[in-house]
């Protein structure tokens, strides 16, 4: 699942970069731009922040609340020149006009998380193994379910992250790859039909909308008193809210996903209302985005493990992908929170 290590050539493409980077030269501050729509993204903020300053870089960091608000903010700081921009993408596909500024300036942009497509401006990729989080959701409910062993029926809803993000597609995408055999065959059953990306997808990842749409199942096609018996959750912000409103209703906690380990979904998982989540610890991502920074800033060696996965429809961007981890309730207190 996890992809090889491949390092080779792509020392000589760092130094090049970096060599290309020392006319915009300010110092060594680096420029961070990310969502702040949910809070794994603060932490994810606070690590790159930590880890940088350790290593004697200076960080400018901007957080937004919309696409077009991190656009603005990434002009703004292009113009100031940093050595290096990490962005967390809001919209993958939206920011193919404000990145020929970077290509201008020849600073090296390096995508954190979530794939920056359709444009070569991008130098790398830190994320973690996206594809391998929606196999892991899939098969956690498959042996949960004893659905191999011919367990069901049972009745399932889907939710997805937000469209704009290519990681909420590889999620829903490989999920569906393991359960949609089950509903195939009668064993999972999706009461509102709802399955496919675009119907299950949360505007933004907004829990908010989350909501709208938990509210709306529940009272269509759960209002009889049938059980809801698992949900697939894209992060622990959304399981939050679907399970606040099934408690709402007095129905039964289903099982149900979640993505990020966020310490309140950790409590959740301890007190048995929240199944499982997958841990994404900032600090491993930010230790490998780090390695990338320096190769374009100082000519050192990144940590890449995967050339052929994020094709962003201009280039393969060079990739680390970390590694996931299940966290529930047989390992949640061996995790920090
Ligand atoms: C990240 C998730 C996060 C979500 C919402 C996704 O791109 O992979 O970890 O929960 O965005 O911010």
């Amino acid at each position: 699942m996890v992809k090889k290590i491949f390092i080779g050539a792509l020392l000589l493409i760092a130094i090049a970069i970096a060599g290309c980077s020392d006319e915009a030269s300010n110092g060594r501050v680096v420029a961070v731009s990310f969502p702040n729509t949910t809070s794994s993204w603060q932490r994810n903020g606070d690590s790159i922040k930590r880890f940088l300053e350790e290593d004697n870089f200076t960080v400018d960091i901007q957080f937004a609340g919309s696409a077009s608000e991190q656009s603005s903010q990434i002009a703004e700081l292009l113009e100031k020149k940093p050595k290096c921009i990490v962005i967390g993408a809001i919209d993958g596909e939206g920011l193919v006009d404000v990145l020929e500024k970077a290509k201008e300036y020849e600073i090296p942009v390096i995508a954190f998380d979530r794939i920056i497509k359709n444009t070569d401006a991008v130098t790398y990729y830190a994320s973690y193994d996206n594809e391998a989080i929606g196999e892991a959701w899939g098969m956690y409910f498959e042996a949960a379910l004893n659905l191999k062993g011919g367990g069901g029926p049972y009745n399932i809803e889907f939710f997805a992250g937000g469209p704009t993000d290519n990681n909420a597609h590889l999620f829903h995408k490989n999920m569906m790859a393991i359960l949609d055999p089950y509903i195939k065959s009668g064993k999972l059953i999706c009461r509102s039909g709802q399955t496919d990306f675009d119907s299950v997808a949360v505007a933004d990842w907004n829990s908010s909308n989350a909501r709208t749409r938990i509210k709306t199942l529940l009272d269509t096609y759960y209002k009889d008193g049938a059980p809801l018996q698992a949900v697939v959750s894209p992060n622990d912000d959304i399981a939050g809210v679907i399970l606040e409103e099934i408690r709402a209703r007095n129905m039964a906690a289903p099982l149900i996903s979640g993505l990020d380990a966020d310490p309140a979904a950790l409590e959740r998982i301890k007190a048995g209302q929240q199944t499982f989540t997958v841990g994404k610890d900032p600090d491993h991502l930010t230790a490998k985005c780090v390695r990338m920074i320096k190769a374009v800033v100082e000519g050192t060696q990144p940590d890449i493990n995967d050339v052929k996965t994020y094709n962003n429809g201009v280039k393969i961007v060079p990739a680390y992908l970390c590694t996931p981890m299940i966290i529930d309730k047989t390992n949640v207190d061996q995790i920090k929170g």
